[in-house]
């Protein structure tokens, strides 16, 4: 049985702790797409062609213990303004979406490009103030998320791209985590796959 979760937001919204969360509830694999962004990037600070390290991206980049710096954030929401980058890594996504036993992919662009035909979609979002001063992304091992301009100018850049910007998609249900708190916020989010799963 393939069963695909799409949870897509900005920067520190809840996904990551959301999608973990879900996946080891329902004992379906996570994949946290933005690993793959921050791997290129981390790549093309090193010196690299972006569109190359994508086209030749490995499991080991993805192991890289420098993924999680605010440089390599940037440096990630850079290289995702670049077609041939984003092309690059759209069928490991999708192979990975459909694998059998379920997945949660999270993103920017899973329910919009990479998974349209997802059986649950979910947009988590915050006010950009909350995002910045979030902790828990560090204490989860999401490494810092930077200052509220760094924040500010990844959001207006993932979403303001051409190429799969970052929105909800019509059918994704909103979760806004500006006041609620994160049990509340998977509560509601394993209810709606309990509901999908139960048809
Ligand atoms: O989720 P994250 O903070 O690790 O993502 C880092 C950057 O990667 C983000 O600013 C934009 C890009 N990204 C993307 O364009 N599409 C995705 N599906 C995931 C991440």
């Amino acid at each position: 049985m393939s069963f695909t979760i799409a949870i897509d937001g900005p920067a520190a919204a809840g996904k990551g702790t959301i999608s973990r969360a879900v996946s080891e509830h329902f004992n379906f694999a996570h994949l946290d797409t933005g690993l793959l962004y921050r791997a290129v990037g981390a790549r093309m600070l090193g010196g690299e062609d972006p569109t190359r390290a994508a086209e030749t991206l490995e499991i080991t980049d993805l192991e890289r213990d420098d993924l999680r710096s605010p440089e390599v954030a940037q440096a990630a929401s850079k290289v995702a303004v670049i077609a041939a980058v984003r092309a690059a890594l759209v069928d490991f996504q999708r192979a990975f979406a459909r694998r059998s036993g379920g997945a949660v992919m999270d993103g920017r662009d899973i329910g919009t490009v990479i998974c349209p035909e997802a059986e649950v979609k979910i947009f988590v979002t915050a006010s950009a103030e909350v995002r910045a001063t979030r902790r828990f992304l560090e204490l989860t091992g999401k490494g810092s998320v930077g200052t509220l301009d760094e924040v500010r100018a990844r959001d207006e850049r993932d979403m303001t791209r051409v190429e799969a910007p970052l929105k909800p998609a019509d059918d994704a249900v909103l979760i806004d985590t500006t006041t609620l708190g994160v049990d509340e916020a998977v509560a509601q989010v394993l209810a709606l796959v309990q509901a999908r799963l139960d048809g």
